[in-house]
């Protein structure tokens, strides 16, 4: 069969001015067919032109014969469905080159039918660069497959203004893809999404948009990529790395099915198979569009995986390129009313600008408070200190490396009774918000068709910056997530490191999310609530609390008899390793922040969230640091799983000697009051440095309780903080909160709202009754004795 194809093609070359053929597709009337295999091939037989498998049929197209892998370099019709066995490709006397099947229409390939005789085709041809030409009588070439790029250029054919370059739908898909490259007017050639030109959503360009009309992008033989204007001169090299030794090898420069442009060489004394010389980026969640909106681009084992910010879902869970949709309402804004909004932080992820307001912002926090006041905001990104403000979708979402973007999306979904009044004003907030939107876009429109490009040099010098891998902290995910037994065993590595112990169980080490995620795994013993229900309701309740001074639960096991907790994991252990085990002192200024942190956490948990729950531990021990040194309060909500009887006392558990309120020991009912007490003790351990209890100072002293109620009472509280210079009304200030807090009687404690107050110093602070001497009272003592 071959030798019959070099036959034909024999045929052409020397009948090439002789009209008279019969067999030869190069004449009209002849015809190639898939039934027979037949095919043209270039004269060196480098390249072939025909019909190829395509799934299951055949499509027309060019591709390297001599290399096993036989690449496809060009392809007709590339959205046509696949052809079936028995077409034919004919040349007509029309000079049309057409496929023509048994019945129905013809497909048309190429034509060159005019009134103009001279640019008639007659004879067609493959040639030895893999241009697939029709030619007229006289053997001038009427049309060229280089004139009709798909994904590749080859060496000599030219990428010419407004021409572009689409990636392929798959591997195994012809079809127009995601991603394309275009040559531009300006002289820029740059890489979009399809369909996203008009935005000015480039993502990667050769910043020659000076160059002006007519450059070209051109391939040569050594493998150099380069671009020409217009009047022929070299004024960018894409690629350095080119040899001056032509013929050695082929070369082909594809923009992929991952929206990455690549030049690839193969050659005969390498394995068969193409080697990349050159490419637009290393990082392969660069382009733009990979992820649908409102999600981005991961890099996870070297694939690019997208992810949803916390609060959204897929749109489609098997097709997670589709993007994401939000998992909550936002409710009615009205800037008159409190808000109820909360914010969830995600952390290293761009968007594309897409910001109608962007703000001066020294900091994250003052970003996220400008969205908060603003009703149209629903997402603010924090990045060089400029704040953006935004409206979903987000767009073109990715990883970055750069670590200093922060996304605050704002959520307040789960409050009910929002009244119809308000709907109404939020609809008309709507479509002023629209309005305001189409005009901003029809702006941005202008900016884009005269400075746009402009900031492709931008683009371009920090993207690579960007391309290498980049750190995986995952987004905070605040729904709860059931696991089962078998993952958290795999997750801490079967129960290794532990990283703490207390009342209710014990603490390890692991990872989730294929290793995106350190968290901490709470093992439950002694659970007395029982039933899957019951567990799953204080799940919920304690599922429900977001409060940045809470440490979060992420998910939970309810697996046989085995419960577990999954918390995020505090990278700076507890209060506890702060204020006693660390050799530098916390200073002043820290330590009320941490009180007031706390105080907070306490309040929310008492009279903010939708369960009121007590803590009953409260402990520095059970007050966790995160990497910022925000104190988060742990362990909340566990009580309940302990003691389920709610009501009245808990007997099961008495928080922990030295912290516990005196009604624990009178068998009195357990309230909020009880965490108070537990807060005072603690907040005379944070202002002195010193546990409550210790051995090793003067007797006096070593009840610390007893100790402040003495100094404050001689009035020489500045005893209390040693080699440390604290201004004494302050001082004072913190220790008579702390003494009204730890009244004997639970009805004189303040609540913890009061206590906030106390310390911010809206309220004035009566002085506290004072006892004449904790010390001769030998009851209470024994309930600070530490146990042995
Ligand atoms: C292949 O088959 C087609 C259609 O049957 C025929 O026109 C053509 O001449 C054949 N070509 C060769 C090389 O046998
Ligand atoms: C064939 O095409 C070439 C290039 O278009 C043209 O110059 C030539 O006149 C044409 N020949 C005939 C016979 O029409
Ligand atoms: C092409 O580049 C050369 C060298 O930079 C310059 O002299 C020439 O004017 C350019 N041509 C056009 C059409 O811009
Ligand atoms: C390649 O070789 C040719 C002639 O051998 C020479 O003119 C040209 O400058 C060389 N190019 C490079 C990049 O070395
Ligand atoms: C989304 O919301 C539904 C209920 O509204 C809940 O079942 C689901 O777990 C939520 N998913 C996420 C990821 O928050």
């Amino acid at each position: 069969m071959a030798f019959l194809v070099l036959l034909l093609l024999l045929n052409f070359v020397f009948n090439a001015t002789n009209a008279q053929s019969t067999s030869s597709i190069i004449k009209p009337g002849s015809s190639l067919s898939p039934i027979n295999n037949s095919y043209l091939l270039s004269p060196s037989g480098q390249f072939a032109f025909g019909f190829y498998p395509y799934k299951k049929g055949y499509s027309v197209g060019i591709w390297f014969e001599n290399i096993q892998q036989k690449t496809i370099v060009w392809t007709a019709n590339r959205e046509a469905s696949p052809f079936p066995s028995d077409v034919t490709l004919v040349l007509t006397t029309e000079g049309t080159l057409i496929v023509r099947p048994k019945q129905g229409q013809d497909v048309l390939i190429a034509d060159t039918s005019s009134d103009d005789v001279s640019q008639l085709a007659t004879s067609a041809s493959i040639l030895d660069s893999g241009n697939f030409v029709l030619l007229n009588s006289s053997g001038g070439i009427v049309w060229k497959s280089f004139d009709f790029p798909t994904d590749t250029i080859l060496p000599g054919q030219r990428l010419a203004v407004t021409g572009k370059l689409v990636s392929s739908v798959a591997e195994s898909d012809h079809g127009s893809g995601k991603f394309l490259i275009l040559m531009q007017t300006d002289g820029n050639l740059v890489q979009y999404p399809v369909g996203a030109v008009e935005l000015g959503a480039g993502y990667w360009a050769t910043s020659t948009f000076n160059a002006g009309y007519g450059v070209s992008l051109n391939l040569d033989g050594n493998g150099h990529l380069y671009l020409l204007n217009d009047t022929g001169f070299n004024i960018k090299s894409i690629n350095t790395n080119y040899v001056n030794a032509s013929g050695k090898s082929m070369y082909r420069a594809t923009i992929d099915t991952d929206g990455i442009f690549r030049l690839y060489s193969h050659s005969s004394d390498r394995f068969d198979d193409w080697y990349t010389e050159w490419s637009s980026s290393n990082y392969r969640c660069d382009p733009f569009g990979l992820c649908g909106e409102n999600s981005y681009c991961v890099m996870i084992d070297g694939e690019p995986v997208c992810r949803c910010p916390p609060h959204f879902d897929f749109i489609n869970k098997k097709r997670q390129e589709l993007g994401c949709r939000k998992n909550y309402s936002l409710v009615a804004c009205d800037t008159r009313n409190d808000q109820t909004f909360d914010f969830l932080e995600v952390n290293d992820v761009s968007w594309k600008d897409d910001a109608y307001l962007s703000l001066s912002s020294k900091t994250k926090n003052s970003c996220r408070d400008e969205c908060y006041r603003d009703c149209s905001c629903e997402a603010a990104v924090f990045e060089n200190e400029l704040c953006k403000m935004m409206k979903l979708p987000l767009r073109f979402g990715r990883r970055v490396l750069s670590g200093q973007v922060t996304t605050f999306l704002k959520i307040g979904g789960e409050l009910a009774g929002v009244g119809t009044r308000k709907r109404k004003r939020k609809l008309r907030m709507d479509m002023l918000i629209i309005s305001i939107t189409v005009a901003c876009l029809t702006l941005g429109f202008l900016a884009v068709a005269t400075i746009g490009v402009r900031k492709y040099r931008a683009y371009v010098r920090k993207y690579k910056r960007v391309l290498r891998l980049v750190n995986n902290r995952v987004a905070e995910d605040v729904s709860l997530k059931s696991f089962s037994f078998e993952e958290l065993k795999d997750a801490t590595n079967n129960f290794v490191e532990v990283i703490g112990k207390g009342a209710y169980g014990t603490v390890f080490k692991g990872v989730i999310f294929d290793g995106e995620r350190t968290v901490a795994v709470k093992r439950l013993e002694k659970v007395v609530a029982e039933g899957e229900s019951d567990f799953l309701n204080e799940m919920k309740a304690i599922g429900k609390t977001h409060h940045k001074n809470l440490v979060r639960l992420l998910g939970y096991c309810y697996d046989g008899t085995n419960r577990l907790l999954v918390y995020e994991y505090m990278e700076n252990g507890s209060l506890a390793d702060f204020l006693f085990k660390s050799r530098l002192k916390v200073n002043w200024e820290v330590r009320v922040e941490i009180v007031l942190s706390i105080a907070r956490g306490i309040c929310y948990l008492h009279e903010e969230c939708e369960t009121r729950i007590i803590h009953c531990d409260i402990k520095p021990e059970n007050i966790l640091m995160d990497d910022k040194g925000y104190a988060k309060i742990a362990d909340f909500g566990l009580a309940k799983l302990l003691m389920p009887n709610q009501t009245g006392t808990y007997t099961e558990i008495r928080g922990t000697r030295g912290y516990f309120a005196p009604e624990w020991l009178r068998n009195l009912p357990i309230t909020v009051k009880a965490d108070v007490y537990s807060f005072g003790i603690m907040l005379f351990e944070i202002i002195c440095c010193r546990r409550s209890v210790k051995a090793d100072v003067p007797e006096n002293e070593q009840v610390l309780a007893f100790w402040v109620n003495d100094c404050f009472k001689a009035n020489e509280v500045e005893k209390l903080v040693q080699n440390e210079f604290v201004e004494k009304s302050k001082l004072e200030k913190m220790v008579k909160v702390g003494l009204w807090c730890t009244q004997d009687e639970a009805s004189s404690r303040p609540s913890m709202k009061r206590v906030i107050l106390m310390l911010e110093g809206t309220v004035n602070i009566p002085d506290p009754p004072l006892l004449s001497s904790f010390v001769s009272s030998p009851p209470r003592l024994s309930s600070f004795v530490t146990s042995p």
